[in-house]
């Protein structure tokens, strides 16, 4: 199962390097599934590919260097061409995203943010009618004081857990903690995400509302296409 799911989002990944071209500047997205892509990029980049990589985690950084990527940041090159990153729910009709489960979400915001296209990719399951339906919405919070930022979290809706990595909370590569708020079915992601961005405490929240341009989806019957609506095709 895993080695099918895998296999799956090796094949998104693979759709979405194709688009990479000589001289871009790249988000390199985090997760296994963006691990994929980058292994796809360092593979193209030793046939030649000449880029630039802007990671949006320690864990992708040390991936890409290791892998011959020339890494980049916001004060040489403020735009990004195209980032491709992954995601751990994607609302069908809109491209509106969860994402952070994998902790990254405070850089993988700022690298959309930046991006001339934001390139999603993934398997099948996390496709879905309305998000928080399969998964929590991560926030990232400061820790000081994080406990009664739970509380006003809980206030909006939300059933906060705190993070942890074994042990202890789990740390951001921003030393920030992560509330994974779970909420059920959201039915306005845009009001829920300004809600939560406008509570005190909360440094950013892993609700990607209208960033995504399109999302390569792997099904058993190949790599589906999503676009949103309104943007020219990527
Ligand atoms: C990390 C993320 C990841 O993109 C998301 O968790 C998906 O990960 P995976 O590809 O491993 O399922 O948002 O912060």
């Amino acid at each position: 199962m895993t080695a099918d799911r895998d296999a799956r989002k090796r094949e998104a990944a693979m759709a979405a390097v194709a688009m990479v071209q000589d001289g871009m500047v790249v988000g390199l997205g985090t997760g296994s599934t963006a691990a994929f892509a980058i292994d796809g990029l360092i593979a193209r980049v030793r046939a030649g590919l000449r880029i630039v990589g802007i990671p949006t985690s320690e864990r992708s950084a040390k991936q890409a260097r290791e892998g011959g990527i020339t890494l980049t940041d916001f004060a040489a090159h403020p735009k990004v061409d195209l980032t491709i990153d992954g995601a751990d729910e994607i609302a069908c009709e809109t491209l509106d995203l969860v994402k952070g489960l994998g902790g990254a979400l405070l850089r993988e915001k700022i690298v959309a943010a930046a991006s001339e296209r934001l390139v999603i990719i993934a398997d099948e399951p996390k496709l879905v009618p309305n998000l928080g339906s399969t998964c929590p919405v991560p926030v990232e919070v400061v820790p000081f004081g994080h406990e009664t930022t739970a509380a006003r979290l809980a206030s909006l809706g939300a059933r906060p857990v705190l993070r942890m990595a074994t042990a202890k909370p789990f740390r951001t590569d921003g030393g920030n903690l992560i509330l994974d708020c779970h909420f059920g079915r959201i039915t306005d992601p845009r009001g829920l995400e300004r809600a939560l961005s406008a509570t005190v405490g909360v440094v950013e929240t892993g609700l990607f509302i209208g960033m995504a341009s399109v999302a390569l989806v792997a099904t058993d019957t190949g790599v589906v296409r999503l676009e949103r609506e309104g943007l020219p095709a990527a």
